[in-house]
């Protein structure tokens, strides 16, 4: 049976719509339409259902941030509340859904809003994983496989994607993002929104997105979580904005503001960022709505006296929904009877509310997204397994495999597998798992055991917990690792060591892992070092004595079985760190593209006065594109088809790689840029290119990257983009620290 919304809107539109459809409208005009018909509810609304039309509150079900205790059910009766979040399944939606449209006057529906981070149900690899894998089609499908899931149980908004950029692996939020580079950050998002929301909004199985968190979340000071943000107009603009940018050009819906300040002023009362530039210049035509309370914050961030204030300042400055903190419904009343705000404003706010429920389909079928059969049938379908275990081998990075340890030869008589990752099924789901349930999750233990399938003996020890004190287990670790032939150890961090408010100040290996590392490597050489964690760490000991070790991050639901298939060489790993690993904490912030300083170092020569520590290199553990495979790469030298090119024409470089090892494999070819004088001081390296190519063992292949002066803008110290003519360095290779290059100039 269809819904009906109100007679006296039906009876308004259904006829224009007809009419308008029936000849496939253009995006424009299907918009123009859609702003005509909230045009016309909102003139059936009184002031506290337009602001209603502005709450959003979090249902009972899950908690993502301070509990609020609102009657969030009796808000949706009385037309006080746009959209729910954290409330999931067919019949717990239609439920609230049905007090919307049966129970308030107006019979507004609802959005449902809820963190689909990487993956709903099927869970995959975290995001900063998944950036890993260079693999951008896989990225963009596990977004429609989790739009898939999440709207066949009612959802039709998620809080994704998180573009932050960030340089602080600290940052407990950095495994959700895409690492540290801006370029690729940017691919990324674009990405995810596609995948998310399709070319149809309307469809059953697409829903909104939502860019986060807007903007520079990343840049937080000493990467403690909401921490403040200070940096150049001309960092802001090169580094931190573009990913969010990328993703209102490839249509976001809807963005949601950072919990941070940025030079004093915090994002949710930002009307440069919000109304200037999001919306006049980048224009941006969906809506905004905070983070968790973050209008509540204004007054503890120090520009707010009291809520009225707060809620004046965020409506003013471009914020349409305000999550969790009752301020709009308690305050924009009385903040429009004295003048403060504008019902103008109060009203474009709605209306770009009921946009994108109009969007949705909602005023069509209010349960478009409630659908039993689809909850049954694409929820954790054997395909999405499938998908989700191919994923997790793609996002691993192998970091070290002396004497080709791996993948392990077979037949193997014993394995042990030893460590406290190696059988924590919750942990294996990561931070922001969304309705994941640890229960369905793989683990390594269960991966290889079903892997092997009996004919290796697999003996398996935790050796200690993650963050205790104890090494009560090691005696028998020790035993289990010298009876077996090969030791599989799997080691790293809890998944509630990074995510939301999960800063650490320090990343080495939590409590005694590393004792039980030397423990075990020392028992049995012939030691896999596995690490589960969500963000780079700072490993240099563990790097010194394991002879081969993997990155494997948190895989989701598929983790162990994704892994076994690596170890077992059952796929040949080719992921690449997107996020630079320290030797040590001091070296924070560290990035691949860094600027070179009046005094770079010279690694040949000690020489004093010269940008460096006394007690460390200068370079990483890891850098930024590193990642080994079980095959071997040879590149040759780079070149590029002139020498001098003028401003409008094309750059090409091409760079021939071999596969000179034993296996097939895929090898990430990544092209970066060096301005050489500038009219500011420029990065030593900035990646502007890559392509992940597949070369069957013995094979070459050629890559060929284009360029136009485009690629080489940045922002000129008077916030001119433009670029410089003049002789540029081109870099080809296998990560950002081994590279080839060729010089051509613009003229
Ligand atoms: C706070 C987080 O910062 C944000 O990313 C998330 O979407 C909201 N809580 C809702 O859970």
């Amino acid at each position: 049976m269809k819904w009906k919304f109100s007679a006296a809107i039906v009876i308004g539109f259904s006829g224009l719509a007809g009419t308008l459809f029936s000849c496939s409208p253009s995006p424009e005009s299907k918009e123009a339409l859609f702003e005509q018909k909230a045009d016309s509810i909102l003139k059936l609304m009184t002031l506290e259902e337009k602001i209603g039309q502005l709450s959003l509150f979090t249902s009972d079900w899950d908690v993502t941030g301070p509990v609020m205790n609102n009657n969030y059910k009796q808000l949706i009766k009385e037309g006080k509340a746009g959209a729910i979040f954290n409330a999931f399944t067919v019949d717990y939606v239609r439920s609230l859904q049905k007090i919307a449209v049966e129970e308030s006057r107006l019979k507004i529906p609802l959005i449902f809003g809820y963190d689909v981070i990487h993956g709903h149900r099927t869970i995959f690899p975290i995001p900063l994983a998944q950036a890993s894998s260079w693999d951008i089609e896989s990225i963009e499908k596990s977004e429609q496989i989790a739009a898939s899931e999440a709207t066949a149980e009612g959802i039709n908004w998620a809080y994704s994607p998180m573009v932050d950029i960030s340089r602080d692996p600290r940052w407990g939020r950095v495994m959700e993002g895409a690492g540290e580079d801006v370029w690729l950050g940017s691919k990324i998002a674009a990405a995810r929104v596609k995948g998310f929301q399709g070319e149809n909004l309307a469809a059953p199985n697409t829903l909104l997105a939502c860019v986060k968190h807007f903007a520079a979340y990343g840049g937080a000071e000493a990467g403690r979580d909401y921490n403040p943000v200070e940096m150049s107009q001309q960092m802001l603009f090169e580094n931190y904005l573009p990913t969010y940018k990328a993703a209102v050009d490839a249509g976001v819906a809807t963005v949601m503001t950072s919990f941070n300040d940025i030079s004093g002023t915090p994002s949710t009362s930002n009307a440069w960022l919000l109304n200037d530039l999001l919306r006049k210049q980048w224009g941006f035509n969906g809506f905004v709505v905070t983070d968790y309370t973050s209008i509540n914050e204004l007054i503890p961030h120090g520009v707010a006296a009291d809520s009225a204030e707060a809620g004046m300042l965020a409506v003013n400055a471009g914020v349409d929904m305000d999550m969790q903190g009752n301020i709009y419904n308690s305050k924009l009343v009385e903040l429009v009877k004295q003048g403060k705000v504008t019902e103008e404003t109060i009203d474009n706010a709605v209306k770009r509310i009921l946009v994108a429920k109009y969007k949705l389909g909602l005023f069509d079928d209010p349960y478009r997204y409630c659908n039993k059969t689809r909850e049954k049938e694409e929820v954790m379908s054997p395909d999405n397994i499938a998908f989700a275990r191919k994923f997790v081998a793609k996002s691993c990075v192998l970091l070290k495999n002396e004497n080709s340890l791996l993948p392990l030869s077979m037949p193997l008589k014993s394995i042990a597998v030893i460590g406290p990752l190696a059988n924590a099924k919750q942990d294996m789901l990561g931070s922001w798992s969304a309705a994941g349930d640890g229960k369905k999750c793989v683990t390594l233990l269960e991966g290889l055991s079903s892997s092997l399938n009996g004919e290796t003996s697999i003996t398996y020890e935790t050796g200690c917990g993650i963050d205790d004190n104890s090494t009560a287990g090691f005696a028998k670790a020790v035993a289990a690792a010298k009876r077996a032939q090969v030791v599989i150890l799997a080691l790293g961090e809890s998944r509630d060591m990074s995510g939301e408010a999960a800063s650490r100040s320090s990343i080495s290996l939590p409590g005694v892992q590393q004792q039980l590392a030397e423990a075990i490597i020392k028992a049995n050489p012939k030691t896999v070092v596995v690490l589960f964690n969500g963000r780079p760490l700072a490993i240099p000991e563990l790097d010194a004595i394991a002879p081969a070790m993997l990155e494997a991050w948190f895989g989701g639901t598929e983790a162990g079985n994704g892994i076994a298939d690596v170890l077992l060489g059952k796929q040949n790993p080719s992921g690449k760190l997107t996020m630079t690993f320290p030797r040590s904490v001091g070296q924070i912030p560290i990035y691949y593209n860094h600027k070179n300083t009046g005094r770079p170092i010279d690694p040949s020569k000690v020489e004093k006065y010269k940008s460096k520590y006394l007690d460390i290199a200068n370079t990483p553990l890891y850098p930024f594109g590193y990642g080994l495979s079980y095959t071997t790469f040879d590149y040759s030298n780079v070149i590029v088809d002139k020498v001098e090119y003028g401003a409008s024409d094309t750059i090409v470089a091409r760079v021939s790689v071999i596969n000179s090892g034993k296996y097939d494999g895929e090898e990430v070819v990544q092209l970066y840029v060096r301005d050489l004088v500038g009219e500011i001081t420029r990065p030593v390296m900035e990646l502007k290119g890559f392509s992940k190519v597949f070369i069957p063992a013995g094979s070459s292949t050629t890559v060929t990257f284009k360029l136009t002066s485009n690629d080489l803008r940045y922002y000129h110290s008077n916030m001119e983009y433009t670029f410089d003519a003049g002789q540029f360095e081109i870099l080809v290779g296998t990560n950002s620290a081994k590279t080839k290059k060729a010089i051509f100039t613009i003229k």
